[in-house]
């Protein structure tokens, strides 16, 4: 059985990795001379810039992606299976942070992914838009209604595919079908597999509904509340920007060409016969010895490697503070001292506790034979546990309004319906770096984020090598709001596991949890365990149109003060999304193909 599966699989593989691959090219030579418009990064926002432009038959595109393929990766494919899709792959970039004060100068792992779909690729596919507000609030401050919710909705629902649990159960009271999409290329879906946490965290709304009240669907604008997870999932499998807007059928138009494994170092300036400097292309290799490549579009190049990646480029390329260029030796094509500023991400923590269950995933973790007939199922049937993702619901909650921590510092959550932290569950032990799993014990874990964080960060060269790692600072918990924000969700966690429907499956806090009982304690505990979940934006920030606001790019991406040179990517964002932000860097995305079609029509 096992063997026939197998071969079939394999069968199946070797022919969708012949069709998906008929376009990448790895050869330099390959490449046309005659491109509209060269796209860095094929990753999550740029391979949605890549398809969108070339439904244009008349424009050509060309994709550099530093990465591999995404094909046939079990390990990036299989929900299940992501959070072990990083760290230290052969698709990832192996980033650590600089030493973070606030955590006893604790460095930490930085993923990103590095192939096709880019951190689409390896992210845990948890699927939120943001509040209405929050759209609003990135409306206001650049000026540009276009950003507002009311705006952006409809791109949310043409961009994706709600498709059926992989169990089919009835989905009727856990989404909201209105305001979806059901013709769009990426695959969004709900948990596919039963799991024995996911009715006592519903009870738990029902018990207590005015602390944690139920959302039907927390993807409508209206995001406060706990609701049935939404994934990027199609079916049984993850769906990425790469499976999604990289498909066959679009790939092989003759108009896009993606080129792999060959990292762009330079973009490349000319300021003749012009009052700025334009971006007249780009420079590439597949390594430090490796020969170096050129290319120049006719239209624009688009930056969209990421919030490091672009960030990186723009300052390798002389765009940046100007002190920091000359101290590296790099000319400034353009001074501008808010490239690599402020970096804002997450904080999270994870919250254990002991399950009264034999039926926790611990034992997957634990018993080799349990996963390979876990495994064996799914590549059967498509069906068992490793159709879903890290968790079953998601929580997104704030501190009331008359909370002391509002009297001492500004309340940062982007209005008064929009939330300041998350939960999501784990019905186990959810690893999270700096404690590994123990080898005994059944757990629920519920990880908490400070979802409007107000700590900033940097990102800066740490030599003008493109082959070296820039350096990523966080600053994670550096402004105290965020610890105390981070207090009073170990304190709502610990208070929704005390709620009725848990009782008798909860046993009470793990020992690492258990040691932290007094504010103080709880503060430690916070520095000590938090870390990142990987959600890094604002380092090319949209400029703000209030008095003394500056920024990387205007409210187009077009980078301020030169041209022919956008960037689509995390990097953009003036705030933070308060959730996961994978799906607002779709529909930004999207939306600004709109924009590039009306500029060049
Ligand atoms: C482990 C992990 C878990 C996450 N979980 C979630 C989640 O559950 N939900 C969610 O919404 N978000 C999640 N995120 C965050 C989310 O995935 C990212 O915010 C998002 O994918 C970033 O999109 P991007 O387009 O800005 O950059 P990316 O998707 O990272 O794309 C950048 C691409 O550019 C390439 N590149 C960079 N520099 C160069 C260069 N110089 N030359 C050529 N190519 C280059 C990179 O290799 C990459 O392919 C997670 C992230 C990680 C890492
Ligand atoms: C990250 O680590 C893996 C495993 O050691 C390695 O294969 C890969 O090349 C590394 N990536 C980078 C960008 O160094
Ligand atoms: C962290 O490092 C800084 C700078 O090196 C140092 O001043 C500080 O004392 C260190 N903090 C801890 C907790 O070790
Ligand atoms: C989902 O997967 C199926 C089967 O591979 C495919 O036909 C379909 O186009 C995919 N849909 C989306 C939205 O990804
Ligand atoms: C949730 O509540 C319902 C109604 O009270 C009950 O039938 C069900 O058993 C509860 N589920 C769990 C998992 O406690
Ligand atoms: C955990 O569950 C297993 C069954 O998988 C059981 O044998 C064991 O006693 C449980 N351990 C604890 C500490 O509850
Ligand atoms: C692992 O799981 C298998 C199948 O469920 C079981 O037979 C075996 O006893 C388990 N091993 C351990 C060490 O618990
Ligand atoms: C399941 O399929 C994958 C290929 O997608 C293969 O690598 C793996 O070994 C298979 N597992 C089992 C248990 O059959
Ligand atoms: C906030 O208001 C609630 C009632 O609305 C009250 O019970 C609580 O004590 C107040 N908290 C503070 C810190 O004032
Ligand atoms: C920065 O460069 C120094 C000197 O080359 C090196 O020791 C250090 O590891 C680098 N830091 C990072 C984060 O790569
Ligand atoms: C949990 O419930 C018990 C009994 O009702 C109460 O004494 C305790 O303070 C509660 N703990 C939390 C964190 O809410």
């Amino acid at each position: 059985m096992r063997r026939l599966s197998f071969l079939i699989s394999s069968l199946l593989f070797s022919s969708l990795s012949i069709s998906s691959h008929a376009k990448l090219l790895t050869d330099p030579k390959q490449i046309g001379k005659d491109y509209d418009f060269v796209v860095v990064g094929a990753g999550t926002a740029g391979n949605v810039i890549a398809n969108r432009l070339t439904e244009n038959p008349k424009w050509k595109v060309l994709v550099v992606e530093a990465g591999i393929s995404n094909d046939g990766l079990e390990l990036i494919s299989t929900p299940y299976f992501a959070p072990t899709a990083s760290p230290n792959k052969p698709w990832t970039w192996n980033y650590t942070t600089t030493p973070q004060v606030a955590l006893g100068n604790r460095t930490l792992n930085y993923e990103r992914g590095k192939l096709l779909g880019g951190s689409s690729s390896i992210n845990y596919m948890i699927y939120t838009r943001g509040s209405s507000e929050y759209w609003d609030s990135i409306a206001k401050y650049s000026g540009d209604s276009g950003w507002s919710w009311k705006t952006i909705y409809p791109y949310f629902k043409k961009l994706e595919t709600f498709t059926p649990p992989a169990d089919h159960h009835d989905t009727s009271k856990q989404f909201e079908p209105s305001v979806h999409g059901f013709n769009g290329p990426l695959g969004v879906s709900l948990p596919g597999y039963p799991n024995e946490i996911s009715g006592r965290i519903i009870n738990t709304t029902n018990a207590d509904p005015t602390t944690f009240p139920f959302n039907l669907d927390g993807n409508s604008g209206n995001q406060l509340g706990i609701s049935w997870l939404q994934a990027s999932i199609n079916d049984t499998v993850r769906s990425s920007s790469a499976t999604a807007y990289l498909a066959p059928k679009y790939i092989s138009r003759p108009n896009l060409d993606v080129l792999i494994e060959q990292q762009v170092t330079k973009i490349l300036f000319s300021k003749a016969g012009r009052t700025s400097p334009h971006a007249t292309g780009i420079q590439f290799s597949a390594g430090p010895s490796s020969p170096s490549f050129t290319v120049s579009p006719s239209k624009e190049v688009i930056l969209s490697g990421g919030t490091v990646g672009s960030t990186q480029l723009l300052l390798l390329s002389g765009i940046g503070p100007s002190s920091e260029l000359s101290s590296l030796k790099i000319p400034v094509v353009l001074s501008n001292p808010q490239v690599g500023q402020n970096l804002v991400d997450h904080p999270a923590l994870a919250n254990h506790f002991f399950a009264n269950s034999g039926n926790t995933l611990d034992d997957l973790k634990r018993n080799a034979t349990d996963l390979e007939l876990a495994e064996e199922q799914y590549n059967n049937t498509g069906t068992g546990v490793l159709v879903d993702t890290v968790s079953p619901a998601i929580a997104f909650l704030r501190l009331p309004s008359n909370d002391s921590v509002f009297r001492q510092f500004p309340d940062t959550a982007s209005g008064p319906n929009s939330p300041h932290y998350e939960f999501v569950w784990r019905d186990g032990w959810a690893s999270f770096l700096p404690i590994t799993a123990p080898t005994t014990g059944n757990y629920t874990t519920i990880t908490q984020v400070v979802v409007a964080p107000a700590s900033r960060g940097t990102i800066t060269l740490n030599s003008s090598s493109p082959w070296d790692s820039p350096l990523i600072d966080p600053a994670f918990l550096t402004n105290e709001y965020d610890i105390i924000l981070s207090r009073f969700a170990i304190k709502s966690a610990r208070a929704f596991m005390n709620a009725t429907s848990w009782a008798g499956f909860n046993l009470g806090l793990a020992p690492d949890a258990a040691v932290a009982q007094t504010d103080d304690e709880i503060d430690d505990f916070v520095r000590s365990n938090t870390v990142p979940i990987y959600h890094p934006i604002g380092t090319n920030r949209i400029q703000g149109v209030g008095k003394g606001e500056t920024g990387v790019v205007d409210s187009k991406l077009l980078v301020k003060g030169v041209t022919g040179l956008r960037v689509v990517d995390a990097s953009v964002f003036p705030f933070i999304v308060a959730g996961h932000p994978e799906a607002t860097i779709y529909a930004l995305a999207e939306r600004t193909s709109d924009v590039i079609k009306q500029t060049w029509a």
